[in-house]
């Protein structure tokens, strides 16, 4: 059976943006959250970079995933698999199996923002997976987490190293957000992706082919369409970096010329200046220590900890103190 709770209207994410938008571009230097890459275009471009020769941290964290479900299911005995974002439906598909093969899984809980892909999967995996009850959550990560449905003892999934968009102080109210809605002795699993040489890291964010450059770019189109802008999207380039101070790449849109962009439906007029940066995510990577002395302040004791072949990425598995 599938059945899907509705916690975000199509008003509440209009006015986010809004909200989002007015914030960021009144701001200096501008910026913008990165949540707004994925209209249906935006997570297509996304679904491709994930299978970009430069971009491994996908096809890492799968391998870990096909080499440790066993584990994770033997050692949580869930019986609640909930998903936070929209993972890759092969990944979460690793994890079920893992789960349901220990027999301990009655429930899927996955929580994505948009209502369309929340049914698109819940139903393909309601067939594949008849014994078990979807129960999808239309939800903000960072705000709906209160109302998680499913049968106790649960595991609650974030995977892909999306933690690496959240700057620190919204990783530890993240952290600290699951914790609150889980009991004692509940479970959290997290991908990381880990520091290593720059040149790997810039690559996977600015790939030979420009797929995450026009990734970076849809956002202005997103704007474009849903508040009627006028950017032009030409006249922005996809810059990438490598911070060393806070270990993490920082994806900019760079103006190739001094511009005004009209935003009508906020009424708000922009100025760019030439060679002026809009920041518009950030990722970060991680060390063990970092993520340990995170995850411990938040309530979490660690069961597990494992990488790929290369240690490019890491699965960690947490339990709620
Ligand atoms: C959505 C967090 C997995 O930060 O690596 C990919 C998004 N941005 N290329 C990441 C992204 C540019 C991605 N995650």
């Amino acid at each position: 059976m599938t059945l899907i709770d509705v916690h975000l209207t199509p008003d509440y994410v209009a006015r986010a943006l809004r909200e989002d938008v007015r914030a960021g571009l009144s701001a200096t230097p501008k910026w913008l959250p990165p949540k707004w890459f994925y209209d249906a275009r935006g997570s297509e471009l996304f679904e491709e970079i994930t299978r970009l020769p430069e971009y491994y941290p996908t096809r890492a964290e799968r391998e870990i995933l096909r080499a440790r479900a066993g584990e994770i299911a033997a050692i949580t005995k869930a019986h609640t698999l909930v998903e936070l974002g929209s993972g890759s439906s092969e990944k979460t598909r690793l994890l079920l199996d893992g789960l349901r093969d220990r027999g301990t899984l009655t429930s899927f809980v996955p929580l994505d923002v948009s209502e369309s892909a929340l049914r698109e999967a819940s139903d393909a995996i309601n067939v594949d997976y008849p014994t078990i009850d979807v129960r999808g959550v239309v939800g903000d990560f960072t705000a709906h987490l209160d109302k998680l449905p499913g049968e106790p003892p649960r595991i609650v999934a974030f995977l892909g190293g999306t933690i690496g968009n959240l700057i620190p102080a919204e990783r530890e109210a993240f952290y600290t957000s699951i914790r609150d809605v889980l009991e004692a002795g509940e479970w959290l699993l997290l991908g990381t992706d880990l520091v290593k040489d720059p040149a790997t890291l810039v690559a996977a964010y600015d790939d030979a082919a420009g797929v995450t450059a026009e990734f970076n770019k849809n956002v202005l189109r997103v704007i474009n369409r849903q508040l009627g802008a006028d950017f032009d999207v030409d006249a922005f380039e996809h810059v990438a970096i490598w911070d060393a101070d806070n270990e993490w790449i920082e994806m900019h849109l760079r103006a190739t010329r001094a511009m005004q962009v009209l935003i009508p439906e906020i009424h708000l007029e922009v100025t760019f200046d030439e060679g002026e940066e809009l920041s518009t995510e950030i990722s970060a990577k991680f060390h063990r220590s970092g993520v340990e002395a995170e995850l411990d302040k938040a309530g979490f004791t660690p069961a597990a900890w494992w990488t790929d072949s290369e240690a490019r990425f890491a699965l960690s598995l947490w339990q709620a103190v």
